[in-house]
């Protein structure tokens, strides 16, 4: 069927456009119209308008070119305003004779009056137009107070902590002391738990960060400098806030502080009013972990020794309840690995991360915290860890695993060492067996199913440091947790071999 419908507005146009297509007469009473006999010729419309200007009645009519007829329809030209000016277009000749009324002043229409797209706005329009802005400056204004008291509140929450923090306008830290000094005067009651809380706080805002020198699952780890010295600060995410705060917790435990345990210096929460940083201060140690110092050098039989010798001796400490007053609690680290031990300068070793240890209170035979079944690092777990076999009532079985992952740190050891000129290469314990990042499972097959170990070669009973480091591995890797070595029984062989050697340690 054959589109008959024309749209509306296209009729009206046409039909004015086909009316001012002609020339048209007006009447004229400006003064350009006074020679043409008060009559104007036009190719748009006549138009008379009449209008009150301070109480003065004002008569016009003129020609309105074809041009200005816009926009079609209700051309602007043609448009009267209420009150004030009453306009007549027309488009036959001298139409614009007639006389219009003069527009009447009344106060509800100057009120209720406006230009809106369709013509006169109404009171709803009138009020929304002047709400609306209103109520906008107002919303503004609460956002800007809003804004303002909060940075205010942050800035007085930040003050408040300087001002309580006695560290920053009381302690005075003699300028001569060292950390080690201040370590050794303050520490509370000379129990070896560490320094003050304040001390803590003003050591940790005094360090200058230099360089990251690495990452693990719960942050970074800077070299920071203090009064010239270097220290190690690693640094917690604020979701990794329980990790840090345990961390902080076991190192701080009593008696704590050992040669071969890493040296805890300060915990500090530092809020800067948008999130808070969780730092932990430790002794800086150039050589770095274990596996960095291993991936590096091969090792003497002498330097073997020592490394294995040292870390036996942190483990003993920290596994050991000592009991007393002074007394410190037996604790299982739960993440032994060569990735978590440190090298210091004179070759000794420095068990770190104690982020996941657990405490022993013998008093209660309880733990400190609800252990969860499976922590640590997978390719380090015990068989009975990856089987889910330990018990975890009994505080020993946790000690037991931790034997276990020495064992893997001494076959890491004792592959690096070199004897009669022969050394192996690097390699992380069952690089062999399992891939890179190993899950559970892997693990689980490998090490419980198959009952397999790393490899000890035997050339290594051909040296007596080897032979007894292989024979302490295997006596660490049983898979009953309770026949295994004690750490303590270790650095007892260990002793008795430097003496064998002849050692010095
Ligand atoms: N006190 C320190 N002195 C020198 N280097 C350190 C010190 N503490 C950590 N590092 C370095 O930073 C690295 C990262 O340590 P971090 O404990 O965060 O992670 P990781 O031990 O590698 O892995 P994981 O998160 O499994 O413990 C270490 O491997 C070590 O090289
Ligand atoms: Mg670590």
């Amino acid at each position: 069927m054959a589109n008959w419908r024309i749209p509306l507005a296209a009729v009206v146009v046409q039909a004015v456009l086909s009316r001012t297509s002609q020339a048209l007469w007006c009447n004229c009473t400006t003064a350009q119209c006074e020679k043409t006999g008060s009559q104007c010729e036009t190719d748009g419309a006549c138009m008379a308008s009449t209008s009150l200007i301070d109480g003065q009645e004002q008569h016009i009519r003129v020609c309105i070119t074809r041009d200005k007829l816009v926009p079609p329809g209700q051309p602007f030209y043609c448009r009267g305003a209420e009150g004030f000016l009453n306009i007549h277009c027309c488009y036959t000749d001298y139409c614009n004779s007639i006389d219009l009324k003069v527009p009447s002043v009344t106060t509800s229409s100057g009120l209720g009056g406006g230009y809106g797209p369709g013509g006169t706005w109404g009171l709803v329009e009138l009020v929304a137009v002047i709400v609306g802005p209103l109520f906008l400056l107002c919303l503004l204004l609460l956002v800007g107070v809003f804004l303002y008291q909060y940075h205010q509140r942050a800035y007085n929450h930040r003050q408040r902590l300087e001002v309580e923090d006695p560290s920053c306008d009381h302690i005075y830290l003699p300028k001569d002391r060292t950390l080690q000094d201040l370590i050794y005067d303050l520490s509370t009651s000379g129990s070896g738990s560490g320094l003050p809380l304040f001390v803590q706080r003003t050591v940790a805002r005094t360090i200058v960060l230099q360089e990251i020198i690495g990452k693990g699952r719960f942050g970074e780890v800077w070299r920071g400098r203090w009064r010239g010295g270097d220290v190690a600060v690693k640094i917690f995410s604020s979701r990794e806030e329980r990790s840090w705060f345990r961390e902080a917790e076991i190192y701080q435990t009593i008696m704590l502080r050992h040669e071969n345990i890493l040296g805890f210096i300060a915990a500090d929460n530092k809020d800067n009013g948008t999130w808070t940083q969780l730092w932990l201060v430790s002794d800086y140690h150039e050589h770095g972990s274990l596996f960095d110092y291993l991936n590096h050098y091969s090792v003497t039989t002498e330097g073997m020794i020592k490394l294995a010798l040292s870390a036996a001796s942190g483990l003993a400490h920290l596994h050991m309840e000592i009991l007393g007053t002074q007394g410190k609690p037996g604790i299982a680290h739960r993440d032994l690995k060569s990735k978590n031990i440190l090298v210091k300068k004179n070759c000794n070793c420095a068990i770190a991360d104690l982020g996941l240890a657990v405490r022993h209170d013998s008093a209660t035979d309880t733990i400190d915290i609800a252990p969860n079944q499976r922590v640590g690092t997978k390719r380090y777990m015990a068989p009975e860890v990856l089987d889910e076999t330990i018990n975890m009532r009994h505080f020993e079985s946790f000690k037991c695993a931790d034997i276990y992952a020495l064992g893997l740190v001494y076959w890491e050891i004792a592959r690096r060492c070199n004897s009669g000129g022969i050394h192996e290469d690097y390699q992380l314990p069952y690089y062999d067996l399992v891939p890179s990042d190993p899950s559970i499972e892997e693990m689980r097959k490998v090490v419980c199913d198959q009952k397999l170990r790393p490899n000890i070669p035997n050339w290594w009973r051909s040296y007596e440091a080897l032979r007894v480091m292989g024979k302490i591995m295997r006596e660490c890797w049983y898979a009953n947790g309770a026949a295994r070595l004690t750490a303590l029984r270790i650095k007892k062989t260990l002793s008795q071999l430097t003496i064998q050697e002849d050692i010095k340690v």
